[in-house]
């Protein structure tokens, strides 16, 4: 089945569950999933129960489309995202993104754990991403160009949107919430980043690393959607002491950063 039969038949199968028209999609990221406490959620539907959604690799959940409406929008959020670390293909990894555009969405709104190598950033910052480095291997618009969807060359000098990015700062300033913009570095994963590989990183201009968001914003500006995406800052990559990264590290610090996150998103809901 070609890909636009697949977005219209997995369109058509969530639309069975929810009728309205999501105006934004939300993706959150590791330790984000608190979320969910502010919508009035209508309806949610297990990925499980979405055809041609990737299938999970690990035990349990692999997470939940949630809709429901927030600051008086109808939202549609992603609760558990895929990784190329998993074993899916970048193609695979973007696709519910695609998905979330066919649905109607107007706006895409990302957020993520990320590794910190700017020496201003500390554990539970927030950092804005201006622009990103792909250091995937491969792209996931590699293949057939569907053109309904967008150029085979998409431009990317703009991937994250200076009009939602000045709207997140403002919010931020006016609730007293710290912010830092920077360059954010997608790698493949899952080994955390060596000494050498965070410094290298940051000589390259990235101020954050991570292992997610790069596809999905490659598919949603293929299709012109506009982006915006927030990292929090859940460790820091370059340091002199002894430097051990957990996951169990990641999500304590993602968590607890979580509500300051939340306030910035939950305000750009309300302005879009
Ligand atoms: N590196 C890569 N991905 C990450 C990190 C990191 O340090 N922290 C959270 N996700």
């Amino acid at each position: 089945m070609n890909l636009i039969d697949r977005l219209n038949k997995t369109a058509a199968v969530i639309r069975e569950y929810y009728s309205k028209t999501p105006e934004v999609g939300i993706v959150l990221g590791s330790g984000l999933g608190n979320f969910k406490a502010h919508m009035q959620v209508e309806c949610e539907i297990p990925y499980e129960d979405i055809p041609h959604f990737p299938v999970s690799t690990v035990e349990g959940h692999s997470g939940t489309l949630i809709f429901g409406t927030m600051g008086g929008k109808t939202v549609v959020c992603m609760a558990g995202r895929f990784h190329f670390y998993e074993g899916y293909s970048p193609t695979d990894v973007a696709f519910p993104v695609r998905v979330l555009k066919w649905l109607g969405i107007k706006t895409l709104l990302l957020s993520n754990a990320a590794g910190g190598m700017h020496e201003d950033f500390k554990v539970g910052d927030l950092m804005i991403i201006r622009d990103h480095i792909s250091l995937f291997q491969q792209n996931p618009l590699v293949g057939p160009n569907e053109n309904q969807l967008g150029p085979r060359f998409p431009d990317m000098s703009e991937p994250y949107s200076k009009e939602i990015i000045a709207r997140a700062k403002a919010i931020a300033d006016a609730k007293g919430i710290a912010v830092h913009e920077g360059v954010y570095a997608g790698v493949t994963g899952p080994t955390f980043e060596t000494r050498a590989e965070y410094k290298m990183l940051h000589i390259l201009g990235a101020d954050a690393v991570g292992m997610s968001t790069v596809q999905e914003v490659i598919v949603a500006r293929h299709m012109g959607l506009p982006v915006f995406a927030i990292s929090v800052i859940t460790d820091l990559g370059i340091r002199e002491e002894l430097n051990v990264i957990t996951h169990q590290e990641v999500l304590e610090a993602a968590a607890a950063a979580e509500p300051k996150m939340t306030a910035i998103l939950m305000g750009l809901i309300e302005q879009l």
